[in-house]
């Protein structure tokens, strides 16, 4: 405020004559007075070499009216990483849209921003902003736009919302608000969107006042606490698209006046325990609907027929119900329709052959119901059906070979029926001789018999156990698959005492449970853990001998510390975050805040403050215990140390090694410091990363996945050395009540396969360490490339032409020879499928042996002539999870 003041009060003193030149001046002190708010934020970087008045004008971002003065700061995904007070909000008093969505701003909304009377337009949603909601947000009476979701908001929503009569669009999606919706909000009837979703805290009964936001096209208050019955008013919102109602504690049944909902494509009432009761037919009115999902709730009797008028219907989940009859032929006319889910419910009757109707299904869950009959062949018509499941049903009769047509399928689980024949015999010829590839193949616990061919090799996933199967079974299937795979097969000769099965292959093969992943009802949870922004980590602490001693300290905690400098206590931690005060917290992730903590010894920590989650498994402490124990006991110089945790009713953390340099993903971003991350440090950083997961992968037991490798969950030390972080947090998480696999995994990295399967496997770490790799090589992330790679493989790229080019290319032979050894060893990694990417150990065994290697000079070398020639069946020439040769 002194800066600013001192260049207001130069310009005062100096005009010195007429009126009219006055008023010129009173602009340009506003003019002026901007330009240094906006200077001292330090946003826009150095900008000491501005030429004149106006310059602020012209930075990224800023728009300013005739006059001169800001109307507009745009910076969205600009990579500001700072505190929300340290903007001078009161200096711009034409500011009319401030938009900075997708930033790293923390700290509080500040109070000043009342001040901004002309404001229409505010979006800070995507960053890590706490606290309450100022009061003074009421002064913004001009604002039509208000987008706070994806923050740490708390507190209640303020009443005096309701003050902001000009209000559009309102998202406070994704904080920690608590308490109900104020009445006052109901009085925005301007709204014509308001989402509220996933704030767990928020709840109580819908008022029938509801009904007076007449204009709402879109309504989203999934994933909170409300109950009591969905209000009739809800047939006045003539105008709503979009209806979400998911995960609450609603009751009762659908209200009819819902049915008057015309307009509505999109309706989610999914997952509220305690709703249920007939489905009326008059569903059959909403027209318009492309999205239904009524899974996990209570419906029961049969299934309306009418719902064959819903024709744009793209997705239909009705599982996890008690609906009983017979699939209603009339669903066979929904031809638009790509997902039926019908899973888990009480349905009998056998499949009715018009089901080849439905020519663009992709989705097609009917398993565990009460299913007879066989199977119909005209299921082969379906040429875009990705996943089908019948499981657990009482289907017979054998498997049509049409089956083995279907060149999208990926996930087949026929397991648990009635089904004969000796089909797989031809069925593996089938497979050997077209584009068929199988993620999942369960035919386990039916009848089937016949011999085993060895082109299920192929395969991902094969499960054949409890048949009637006879005849020798290949050596590389038990290999491949592991043994109890094809258990419960009295008549098949396993020859596995001949096979030399390593027990890495055993165990590396997991029996994985169906997943009903497809359906609406379980949308992929894929959770960012922002680990980059999370733990700002430094001072690689030496590690002495390693101890365990728990106490239980006075407050009845359980705080387990691995007590590497014998004095870091409960109490010490409490007092170096001042009670974890918001000015101690440098990030906040899906999980969590992150606080760095300065302990009376003078070591400084990062504590991990995990969310408590709600509907807690009395289990969920103790699991909790064995994990972190579990990860303590992790010891590798590139993994980030967990140093113990803390497990309270009310808070839970874990206590990890500081960071200083930050993340990766940060480091690339920006132009000083990837400078500074030379060719030799990029090739030391990967080679590090690499033996980290190898570690994780190959010495632990049992093996850890990691499941969420990206450039944010690479830390650097001062040395920029990089150590891999947030590894088993979302393990640890994990084991809450539900039963569902979860994905934990940022986007852009994730192996393709898990958008299927959710079969998580060491596999999938190492797609995802190969997009790191191009990242850390590129200087950025890999996804222009990899989509002009795949759409035009042949077309020569050269590798100096990829390289990050802010630094000289690399002429050191060796370094050359490295970062070449990596390319090749990325595109592996990045294999779409999963058997055909090296296990870790062999990415670290490559680096070895390519020391020895030659290298061409590199402007010669061309991507395309480093990837892998493709690798069909044959295990001891492709990377199996088992051993190479
Ligand atoms: C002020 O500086 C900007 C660039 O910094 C330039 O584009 C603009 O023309 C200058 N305006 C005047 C009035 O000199
Ligand atoms: C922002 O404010 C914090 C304290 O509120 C201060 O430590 C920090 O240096 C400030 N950052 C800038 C860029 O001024
Ligand atoms: C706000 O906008 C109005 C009209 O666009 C303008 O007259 C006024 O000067 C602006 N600034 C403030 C602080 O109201
Ligand atoms: C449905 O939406 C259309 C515009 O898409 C609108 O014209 C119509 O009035 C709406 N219907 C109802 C019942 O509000
Ligand atoms: C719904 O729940 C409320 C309390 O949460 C209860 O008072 C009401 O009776 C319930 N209604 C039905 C139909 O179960
Ligand atoms: C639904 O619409 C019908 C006919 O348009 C009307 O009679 C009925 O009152 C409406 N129901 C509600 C609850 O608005
Ligand atoms: C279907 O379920 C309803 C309600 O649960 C029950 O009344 C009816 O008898 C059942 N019908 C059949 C055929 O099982
Ligand atoms: C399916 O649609 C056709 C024509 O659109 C109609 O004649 C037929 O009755 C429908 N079938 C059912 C079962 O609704
Ligand atoms: C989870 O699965 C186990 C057995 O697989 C079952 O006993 C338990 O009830 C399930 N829990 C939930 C919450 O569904």
């Amino acid at each position: 405020m002194d800066v600013v003041c001192s260049g207001f009060v130069l310009l005062m003193i100096l005009p010195i004559a007429p009126v009219a030149i006055a008023g010129a001046a009173k602009e340009s002190a506003v003019n002026l007075l901007e330009a240094e708010a906006l200077r001292k934020s330090g946003w826009w970087g150095d900008t000491t070499t501005a030429t004149n008045v106006s310059a602020h004008c012209y930075w990224y971002g800023i728009i300013c009216n005739d006059a001169g003065s800001v109307t507009d700061i745009l910076l969205r995904n600009y990579g500001i990483l700072d505190e929300l007070t340290n903007f001078s909000f009161s200096s711009f008093p034409n500011l009319v849209s401030l938009d900075l969505i997708g930033n790293g701003l923390h700290g509080a909304i500040p109070h000043q921003i009342g001040a901004l009377s002309n404001l229409t337009y505010l979006t800070l949603s995507n960053n890590f902003i706490e606290g309450f909601i100022p009061s003074s947000i009421a002064n913004l009476t001009n604002l039509v736009t208000l987008n706070l979701s994806y923050n740490s908001f708390f507190g209640p929503i303020p009443p005096t919302l309701g003050q902001l009569s000009n209000l559009e669009f309102l998202d406070l999606s994704n904080n920690h608000f608590s308490g109900i919706i104020p009445s006052t909000l109901f009085n925005l009837t301007n709204l014509f969107w308001l989402d509220i979703h996933s704030n767990p805290k928020i709840g109580g009964f819908l008022p029938e006042e509801i009904g007076n936001l007449k204009s709402l096209t879109k309504l989203d208050l999934s994933n909170s606490r409300f109950s009591g019955s969905i209000p009739q008013t809800f047939g006045q919102l003539s105008n709503l698209d979009s209806l979400d109602l998911s995960n609450n504690h609603f009751n009762g049944t659908i209200p009819s006046a819902l049915f008057n909902l015309t307009n509505l494509s999109r309706l989610y009432i999914h997952s509220n325990p305690s709703m249920g009761g007939f489905l009326p037919k008059e569903i059959g009115n909403l027209k318009n609907l492309v999205e239904l999902d009524l899974s996990n709730s209570r419906f029961s009797g049969s299934i309306p027929p009418t719902l064959g008028q819903l024709s744009n219907l793209d997705s239909l989940n009705l599982s996890s119900n008690h609906f009983n009859g017979t699939i209603p032929s009339a669903l066979f006319n929904l031809t638009n329709l790509s997902q039926l889910d019908i899973h888990l419910n009480l349905i009998y009757g056998s499949i009715p052959s018009e089901i080849g109707n439905l020519k663009i299904l992709k989705f097609l869950v009917l398993g565990s119901n009460r299913l007879t009959g066989q199977i119909p062949p005209t299921l082969g018509n379906l040429n875009t059906l990705f996943s089908l499941d019948l499981s657990s049903n009482q289907i017979s009769g054998s498997i049509p070979l049409q089956l083995s047509d279907i060149y999208s399928l990926r996930f087949l689980d026929l397991s648990s029926n009635q089904l004969t024949g000796s089909i797989l015999t031809q069925f593996g010829d089938h497979i050997l001789k077209s584009e068929v590839y199988f993620l999942y193949f369960n035919l386990s616990h039916n009848i089937l018999s016949g011999t085993v061919p060895s082109s299920l090799l192929r395969l991902g996933n094969v499960d054949l156990s409890y048949n009637a199967l006879e005849g020798e079974l290949p050596c590389e299937l038990v290999n491949q698959f592991g043994s109890e795979n094809f258990a419960g097969n009295p008549d098949l000769r396993c020859p596995s005492t001949l096979c030399g099965i390593s027990p890495c292959v055993m165990k590396n093969h997991r029996h994985h449970p169906p997943y009903y992943i497809i359906g609406l009802g379980v949308p992929f949870l894929v959770f960012s853990l922002i680990g980059g922004l999370v733990l700002y980590i430094f001072h690689r602490t030496k590690v002495k001998k390693v101890e365990v001693e728990l106490m239980n300290n006075k407050h009845g905690d359980i705080f387990r510390i691995w007590n590497y400098d014998g004095h870091m206590a409960y109490e010490d931690i409490i007092k170096a975050t001042n009670d974890f005060d918001v000015s101690y917290c440098i990030g906040t992730g899906g999980y969590g805040s992150v606080y760095r903590a300065r302990l009376p010894s003078g070591k400084v920590v990062a504590l991990k403050k995990l969310n408590r989650l709600e509907g807690e498994n009395p289990n969920f402490d103790k699991s909790f215990r064995n994990e972190a124990d579990m990860l303590s006991k992790i010891r590798h110089r590139n993994i980030v140390k967990l140093f113990g945790f803390c497990l309270h009713k009310r808070c839970m953390f874990l206590i990890y090694e500081y960071m200083d340099r930050g993340s990766l993903f940060c480091i690339l971003r920006d132009e000083t410091e990837a400078m500074e991350l030379d060719w030799i440090k990029r090739v030391n950083l990967i080679k590090g990363i690499a033996s980290a997961l190898s570690y994780l992968h190959h010495d632990c037991d049992p093996p850890i996945i990691h499941r969420d490798v990206s450039s944010n969950n690479i830390l650097l030390n001062s040395q920029l050395e990089a150590t891999l972080s947030d590894f088993g947090t979302a393990r640890i998480l994990e084991l809450d009540s539900s039963n569902q696999t979860v994905i934990a995994g940022t986007f852009g990295y994730m192996a393709p396969e898990l958008a299927y399967t959710l079969v998580v496997t060491e596999k999938s770490d190492v797609y995802s360490f190969g997009v790191v790799v191009l990242e850390t090589l590129f200087g950025k992330h890999p996804q222009e490339f990899l989509s002009s790679f795949s759409s035009q493989p042949n077309e020569p790229i050269m590798l100096k032409d990829l390289l990050d080019a802010r630094l000289p290319p690399p002429t050191n032979p060796l370094v050359v020879r490295n970062v070449v050894v990596a390319t090749a060893l990325a595109l592996d990694c990045i294999n779409a499928n999963p058997k055909c990417r090296p296990t870790m150990q062999q990415v670290v065994n490559r680096f070895e042996v390519g020391r020895r290697e030659s290298t061409r000079p590199l402007h010669t070398i061309a991507v395309n002539q480093l990837v892998s020639p493709p690798v069909l069946s044959l295990p001891d020439q492709t990377y199996t999870d088992g051993q190479v040769v």
